[in-house]
């Protein structure tokens, strides 16, 4: 087993890893920076709406919105310093450095829109493909960087700590502390120690564990599984939040449908016309996600329609075409012309609101280990997370937690440890077996523990997760390693944490909702 030292180990090359890995680099230290595909297959790209631009407008507003769509949940401290330092890394990173090309208006500047939740436009944004827009300049710098090994397909499989994979038994005696990861690199099935002065899990979602998802491929909750298994302190699991709108047309993919249409005058209907979100909040059609996802369903479970529609008539069809180009094309090439017909949607899983515990500077409970973006969880967005928030998480966590890890490694000197050789068995998994194993935990969690969960439902899925986690621990124990096998085994292991979260909790708040059994 080959063994590769560095300053810093990035596990995850989405927004918030390929702002760190650039912000270190650029501060003098060498890092591994590990995709699971390439450069941009990350959740980042997909995220369509926009991102918070706040600074000329009301920070006092904005934090109140975040806190309300948090069901009242959320951590302040985390607000204040999204708030705070949110408008300093846009505009230094995506305005000044990177020069995205946002939206503008005629006299060149910048266009804001609206999402649920927010009480008025502060969303700026690249027509509908934002997150691509940020995430394609962000990975170009990345390339510039000598300093930066971006290695696409490289899985990271377990964390490194001292106490269990150190060469140097008295290391057992140090504090609860890690030193890299070891990682399966796909294109040679070979395994790899990558030990680091930092290592950082900036691994995305968890989305795909569910059975409709607007997540990337391969985003089943790696960070938060292989935190776990080292023993770091984890958050707010129940809270998954179900995106309201994604695509839902018969032999079609599920994609995103974002909120930015509602944003624009969007609203939604049933399968009669009849708009019943006004029944279900005030807010209508731009309520916070959490309350849309779950009257979605309530309506479809009263009606047994497999979906409800999102209305653009309220639109001109040139506007529509021109601001949302790449959903407008999308929804043709499945024959729906969202200039003329509503669009079919239905809710999916689309963010995890809890994670890996982390301060503000993404440190976790265990030494030389961080959580940043999706991954980790300092309370920013408690029960329920406000639109447009995510891509602003990225930014402000990925710099937040460099600039106290170039001053911590700076200041001191931690000694790396020789790793434990490790070697994966050779027998394959069988591909039906995994695949069918990934698609019953889907199942059980899009069944059980998705948007309306109860006690029973949870016992359930709880029961059917532990027989199958069983199986899976014997696929890894005894057959090669593989990226589909990696995926299983954090799949089930973030599931289980999940259900156990949710039936620990038996408060509804946010995007965790429990019905009372009869
Ligand atoms: C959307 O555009 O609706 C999704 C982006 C987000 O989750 O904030």
């Amino acid at each position: 087993m080959e063994t590769l030292r560095t300053d810093c180990l990035v596990i995850g090359a989405g927004l918030a890893g390929s702002a760190y890995a650039l912000q270190m680099a650029r501060r003098g230290f060498k890092v591994e920076l590990l995709a699971l595909d390439g450069p941009l297959q990350a959740n980042s790209d997909w995220a369509q709406g926009g991102i918070i631009y706040d600074q000329a407008q009301d920070p006092a507003a904005l934090a109140r919105d975040i806190m309300v769509a948090s069901d009242h949940t959320a951590n302040p401290a985390a607000i204040d310093h999204l708030i705070r330092e949110g408008p300093i890394a846009v505009k230094e990173l995506l305005l000044d450095e990177l020069k995205i090309g946002f939206d503008r208006g005629p006299a060149g500047e910048l266009d804001f829109t609206r999402e649920g939740g927010h009480s008025h436009r502060r969303i700026i944004h690249a027509k509908d493909a934002t997150g691509h827009a940020i995430l394609a300049a962000v990975a170009h710098r990345v390339d510039e960087q000598p300093a930066i090994t971006r290695r696409s397909g490289w899985v990271a499989i377990d964390l490194l700590t001292l106490s269990h994979n150190s060469e140097d038994l008295t290391d057992k005696y140090e504090p609860l502390t890690c030193f890299g990861a070891y990682v399966l690199d796909t294109s040679t099935g070979e395994t790899v120690a990558i030990v680091a002065k930092k290592t950082v899990l900036a691994t995305g979602g968890l989305g795909q564990i569910f059975l409709h998802s607007t997540n990337q491929p391969g985003s089943v909750g790696h960070g938060v599984a292989m935190a776990y298994r080292v023993g770091a302190r984890l958050m707010d699991l129940e809270y998954v939040q179900f995106h309201p709108t994604v695509f839902a047309k018969k032999n079609a993919p599920r994609f995103l449908i974002t909120e930015a249409m509602r944003g624009e005058g969007g609203v939604l209907v049933n399968a009669k016309g009849e708009r019943f979100m006004d029944a279900a909040d005030p807010r209508g059609s731009l309520a916070p996600r959490d309350i849309v996802a779950r009257a979605i369903k309530q309506e479809l479970a009263s009606s047994g329609d497999p979906g409800v529609f999102l209305d653009l008539s309220a639109m001109k069809p040139e506007f529509v075409r021109d601001r949302f180009p790449n959903i407008y094309e999308r929804c043709l090439s499945y024959g729906v012309d969202i200039t003329r017909e509503p669009i079919p949607v239905v809710p999916a899983a689309h963010f995890a609101c809890g994670g890996v515990h982390a301060n503000l500077s993404g440190r976790t409970s265990v030494q030389h280990l961080n959580a940043i973006g999706e991954t980790g969880c300092t309370g920013l967005h408690g029960a329920n997370r406000l639109a447009s928030t995510s891509l602003l998480e990225c930014l402000v966590s990925a710099k937040s937690a460099a600039i106290a890890d170039a001053a911590g490694m700076a200041a001191t000197d931690f000694r790396l440890p020789q790793p434990r050789l490790w070697e994966s068995p050779t027998r394959e998994a069988d591909p039906v077996l995994v695949r069918q194993d990934m698609l019953q935990i889907q199942h059980t969690m899009w069944n059980y523990a998705g948007v309306i969960r109860s006690r029973r439902r949870l016992t359930r899925a709880r029961r059917i997760l532990l027989e199958l986690r069983e199986e899976v621990q014997s696929f890894y124990r005894g057959c090669r390693l593989s990226r589909e096998l990696i995926e299983l085994r954090n799949g089930i292991q973030t599931a289980l944490l999940i259900v156990h979260a949710a039936s620990l909790n038996p408060h509804s708040k946010g995007c965790h909702y429990v019905i009372e059994e009869e």
